[in-house]
């Protein structure tokens, strides 16, 4: 049987980092308030006309390094993103121009934040039955183009951001000791399409729009679904909980992750938390945060991995990742 193994990663986040203080300049917050609620301590904001492709093409430049492989070779391009440079194409096609990639297959997934989830299961499927053989898989965004800086409720929460991998179909032995994708679990609510979403769109109002949200029933959600997912995803490969050396969850907050590593009963030491450096950058924010421990030696080849998300809609999603 064919399995999808991660051959590289990359992450990239704009130069310009904004401090709590600095948006409580602007805001009408404090740096004590975003901290306690949040854990945020500075986020990262894309310059003037940089764009999310220009951000998912930096950070698959240093996939593609750390993979060591001819970029020729990827006939696959997915980006998961909710801030695409235009309504179309996709923005998978432009990173495709700027890396000069030939052709192949390439479009967005649209999850929110778990987009990144949705992609590689996506990715995960088309090269297990051999549709395609090597994947550039992206999470990316500029999420700073879609804030109300008048709703101090939501804007202290984004940043802006790009995380990749590069993923190739090999032959394995079908047991749960093999690297690569073991597992993945997706679903969706779309009853609950009005705690978080964008106030504008193409076909609703022909305008951008601004980011809206119930912070509460999205808290209450995300702690919920984000559990259940990866639970999930351990029980399809027939492993436990216990087995889980990393849970690398959606970076949106510090008290999300801690709850759900709580009802895991995953100690702080197996949950990678990155939302204090990055704040949430939605699609980006897995691969952010597992470039992140992969890079400073915390994950090594072998270890067992559970990346798992939620986002608008409401979307969630796992993969159970032998690294
Ligand atoms: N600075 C200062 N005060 C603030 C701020 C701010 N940035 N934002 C809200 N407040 C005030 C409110 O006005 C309110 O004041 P009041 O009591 O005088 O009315 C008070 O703080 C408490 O507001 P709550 O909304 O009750 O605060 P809560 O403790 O619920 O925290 C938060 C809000 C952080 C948004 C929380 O609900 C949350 O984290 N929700 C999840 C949201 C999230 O992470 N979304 C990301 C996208 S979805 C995802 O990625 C899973």
């Amino acid at each position: 049987m064919l399995r999808s193994i991660v051959l590289g990663i990359g992450s990239y986040l704009p130069a310009r980092m904004v401090t709590n203080d600095e948006l409580a300049q602007t805001v009408d917050t404090s740096d004590e308030w975003i901290r306690e609620r949040t854990g945020i301590t500075r986020r990262y904001f894309a310059a003037e006309g940089e764009t999310t492709s220009d951000l998912a093409v930096a950070a698959a430049m240093r996939a593609i390094e750390d993979a060591g492989i001819e970029p020729a070779s990827i006939d696959l391009v997915l980006v998961a993103t909710s801030t695409p440079d235009n309504t179309f194409p996709a923005t998978a096609t432009a990173v495709q121009r700027k890396l000069g990639l030939p052709v192949g297959v390439a479009f967005d997934i649209q999850a929110v934040c778990a987009g990144f989830a949705y992609a590689l299961s996506v990715a995960d499927a088309m090269l297990v039955t051999g549709r395609v053989r090597r994947a550039l898989v992206i999470g990316a965004e500029t999420f700073s183009r879609i804030l109300d800086f008048g709703d101090r409720s939501t804007c202290v929460l984004f940043g802006d951001g790009a995380g990749a991998m590069i993923l190739s179909a090999v032959e394995a032995s079908g047991r749960v000791t093999d690297r690569g994708v073991l597992a993945t679990a997706l679903g969706a609510d779309g009853r609950q399409y009005d705690h978080l979403y964008v106030d504008g769109g193409v076909s609703a109002t022909r305008t951008v729009g601004v980011l809206r949200m119930n912070g509460r029933e999205v808290f209450r959600h995300a702690v919920q679904r984000l559990s259940e997912a990866a639970i999930e995803v351990v029980a399809k490969a027939g492993l436990r909980l216990a087995d889980v050396d990393y849970l690398i969850p959606h970076q949106a907050n510090r008290r999300i992750i801690e709850a759900v590593g709580k009802r895991l009963d995953l100690s702080a030491d197996h949950v990678v938390m990155t939302v204090d450096q990055h704040a949430n950058t939605s699609a980006a924010s897995i691969p952010l945060a597992l470039d992140v421990a992969v890079k400073d030696g915390r994950i090594s080849q072998g270890d067992l991995l559970v990346l798992n998300a939620m986002g608008g809609g409401f979307t969630w999603g796992a993969t159970l990742l032998r690294w």
